[in-house]
């Protein structure tokens, strides 16, 4: 059985003895080599494919912490806003740790697998009229009011610790930090988590590549539709202590490296998560520079994007001579 992340790396964790650890066994991801997308690009490159953890995306890594915390704190409600994975993720863990949760998002803007999900562990899920910005200022007066824990990562510093996690991982597996972290930005936490986990390893700093929607209010990348990162600044460090940078995206660069890493490696995410494989094309680097790509989110998240942007099947009849011609 794996590990869960918590026990894992409980010592590099703000968890003690007796903090109970609310798992869904998160975390020990696949580092995958991605041979065909190396060879287009000229680079060593590897995929974190973050979509395996159990609910699809990144965000269960820091929400193990964050509501083991707020279970061991003795809180009776969580509440968070959310484009969809922070809120699939904090339902699933607070249903798991048998506290309620309370999700914002904004109405019209949350792929359907998210909606899905926090639905069916049973949040009580808020469709706000509004942005994710508008939501986000709403679920912090809430929590001021002190009713509820906020999990959002801009104020609940245990969802970065956890998600520093990954660069250990990464670490682990290569046998040392690769050379380049390219992973999408949108509030700009992940950012700001790896370079965390990388400088408290202590063993070198990748440049880390930030990928951004250039359209961060309208982009089809709905979990990276963001008008104000909470995490600007930290992610402007991150760049700057990382010889990285910040690399702003045009729709259809998303879309493109969302394409290639389906149909060179196999590997289904939803559009914002293929925004780390679109700052590495954007960006010039040295022949054969090992990089890693974060692939944050699964694919089945999103299942309106990929028919929209993949051809329709052809109806055919159960004829053989008609599904060969078809089948061309
Ligand atoms: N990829 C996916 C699949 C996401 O869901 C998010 C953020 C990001 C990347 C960007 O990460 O915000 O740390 O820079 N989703 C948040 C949410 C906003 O509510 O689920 P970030």
């Amino acid at each position: 059985m794996t590990q869960p992340l918590a026990e894992r790396y409980r010592d590099r964790l703000p968890l003690t003895a007796t903090t109970p650890i609310v798992s869904l066994g998160e975390g020990s991801t696949p580092l995958l080599a991605a041979p065909r997308l190396s060879q287009r690009l000229g680079l060593e490159l590897w995929l974190k494919c973050e979509g395996q953890n159990p609910t699809g995306s990144f965000k269960d890594r820091g929400m193990t912490v964050a509501l083991s915390k707020a279970l061991e704190d003795g809180a009776e409600a969580v509440v968070c806003a959310s484009t969809g994975n922070t809120a699939a993720s904090a339902a699933a863990y607070a249903a798991r740790a048998g506290i309620a949760a309370l999700v914002l998002q904004p109405a019209g803007a949350v792929a359907a697998g998210k909606l899905a999900q926090a639905r069916a562990v049973g949040a009580r899920l808020l469709e706000v009229r509004g942005s994710f910005d508008e939501a986000l200022a709403a679920a912090e007066e809430l929590a001021r009011r002190g009713t509820h824990v906020l999990v959002n990562s801009g104020m609940n510093a245990y969802r970065i610790e956890g998600q520093k996690t990954a660069a250990f991982e990464i670490s682990d597996e290569l046998g040392r930090p690769p050379d380049v972290v390219a992973l999408p930005y949108g509030g700009g936490g992940n950012t700001r988590a790896y370079y965390k986990g990388f400088v408290e390893l202590g063993a070198g700093i990748p440049r880390l590549l930030a990928g951004e929607s250039a359209q961060r209010t309208t982009t089809a990348a709905t979990a990276i539709r963001i008008a104000d990162p909470v995490h600007a600044a930290e992610v402007e460090e991150a760049v700057l202590g990382s010889d990285g940078r910040v690399v702003t995206l045009r729709e259809e660069a998303i879309i493109d490296a969302w394409r290639l890493l389906a149909h060179d490696e196999g590997v289904f995410c939803e559009p914002a998560s293929a925004a780390g494989v679109a700052a590495v094309q954007a960006t010039e680097l040295a022949p054969r520079t090992r990089v890693v790509c974060v692939v944050t989110g699964h694919g089945l998240k999103d299942p309106a994007s990929a028919t929209r942007l993949t051809p329709e099947p052809i109806a055919v009849d159960p004829d053989p001579d008609a599904i060969a011609e078809a089948g061309r």
